[in-house]
């Protein structure tokens, strides 16, 4: 059966570009052959053995090989083998030149990697058809080649230049962050200030007042008078505790004066008496006295740390160990309550419009360049472990 002939256009492909090698032990046959696709512009190569064939497409690539099947020495197939499992040689197409009638030589030439074949004997149009053909199906593959991997480095660019981006404005994003938290401290710390210190002072100024005003009435006071002198009395005495511990909450002054280690010993007992929780504090290693910025960061993530706990964990025991290395510093913060599952966190906080809480302490820990670990499973408790250079 012969198979229909397309002849692809001449202005398609300029066959003055590509060389053909044909494979033959009696090339005598393909002479007439040879002329016609040298007439067409092909340049035409002539091998007389499958040996033969192998070195000259390995030293100079043919464009396509025309590869007969009978050869003494190694056969066609062989050779077709043997161009496949070479790199150099496996993307070049391969034509077998077979028999007419031969249909398990056609089968066994596809199976070894050829891509086409053409029937003896030779056809010349249809020689030049499939030759043709099959330069062009290569390079188009070629150039859809060429294109994918521009492609990939386009896109492989255009990752690094977001990616360079996203870091970017991250770290701008960080240093935004570190300005607005020294200003939010020093905010604290000037209406903490502001509080103890002006309102304080008068509220005590009217305490004394309150006093005298009681020692000189002396008891000469009408059961009306004397309920408003007392409640007067009980009010101003409360208000001056709540502006103290207001002052105090917003950032206790000791921070700044005596460091954190006895603001935390404070913080923590004030803690466990208001909750009716056992709360410690241990401290090993020699204490020192570390960079203002560090020990509000450190105060800030207790303090966090042990709202969650207050407000989460339903916990007996809290117990927060601040540990002195050399030229670091490590704080535990654990807690025996009812634990929860790291794992689930983006989810509730997407729920229920929470997680400020932990993100402040990654963002805190992150700021000090140090590490966080959250180990926590249902029913065994919380333990926040933070390790930094000082
Ligand atoms: N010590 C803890 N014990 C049990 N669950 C905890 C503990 N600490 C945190 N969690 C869980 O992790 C969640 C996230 O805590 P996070 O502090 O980030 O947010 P929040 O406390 O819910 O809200 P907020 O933004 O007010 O802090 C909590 O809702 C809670 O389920
Ligand atoms: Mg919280």
């Amino acid at each position: 059966m012969v198979k229909p002939v397309v002849v692809p256009t001449q202005d398609e492909l300029d066959l003055a570009q590509y060389s053909v090698l044909i494979v033959d032990d009696a090339p005598i046959n393909l002479g007439v052959l040879v002329q016609f696709l040298e007439s067409y512009g092909l340049g035409i190569r002539v091998a007389r053995s499958g040996e033969s064939a192998l070195r000259r497409a390995h030293y100079d690539p043919p464009d396509i090989i025309l590869l007969d099947v009978l050869m003494p020495g190694i056969d066609g197939f062989e050779t077709c083998l043997q161009l496949k499992a070479n790199a150099d040689t496996a993307d070049i197409p391969v034509i077998f030149m077979t028999s007419l009638g031969e249909v398990e030589d056609k089968v066994r030439g596809f199976e070894v990697g050829a891509v086409d074949y053409v029937t003896k004997p030779l056809h010349h149009e249809e020689v030049l058809a499939r030759v043709t053909t099959h330069l062009q199906l290569r390079r188009l593959t070629k150039m859809l080649q060429s294109e994918k991997q521009q492609l990939q480095v386009t896109t492989e660019q255009e990752k690094a230049r977001l990616f360079d981006a996203v870091k970017q404005q991250r770290e701008q994003l960080r240093t935004l962050n570190t300005r607005l938290n020294e200003l939010k401290e020093f905010e604290y710390q000037q209406i903490a200030r502001e509080l103890h210190d002006e309102l304080g002072q008068t509220l005590t100024a009217i305490q004394i007042n309150l006093s005298a005003i009681r020692k000189d009435v002396n008891g000469h006071l009408s059961p009306k008078g004397e309920d408003r002198l007392a409640e007067t009395e009980t009010l101003t005495s409360q208000t001056l505790e709540q502006i103290r511990e207001l002052s105090l909450s917003l950032r206790p002054p000791m921070l700044d004066d005596l460091g954190l280690v006895p603001t935390l010993r404070w913080y923590i007992k004030r803690f466990g008496a208001r909750l009716d929780i056992k709360a410690g504090f241990t401290t090993s290693g020699v204490v020192t006295r570390l960079a203002s910025e560090m020990e509000t960061h450190l105060y800030r993530i207790v303090q966090e740390a042990l709202t969650n706990v207050a407000k989460h964990a339903q916990a007996r025991n809290a117990d927060v160990k601040l540990t002195f290395l050399n030229n670091r510093i490590r704080l535990a913060i654990q807690d025996d309550g009812v634990g929860f599952d790291p794992s689930k966190l983006h989810l509730k906080s997407s729920l229920q419009n929470s997680g400020a809480g932990l993100l402040g302490i990654r963002e805190r820990v992150h700021l000090l360049g140090g590490e966080l670990e959250i180990k926590s499973t249902p029913n065994t408790g919380t333990l926040l472990n933070i390790e930094a250079s000082v």
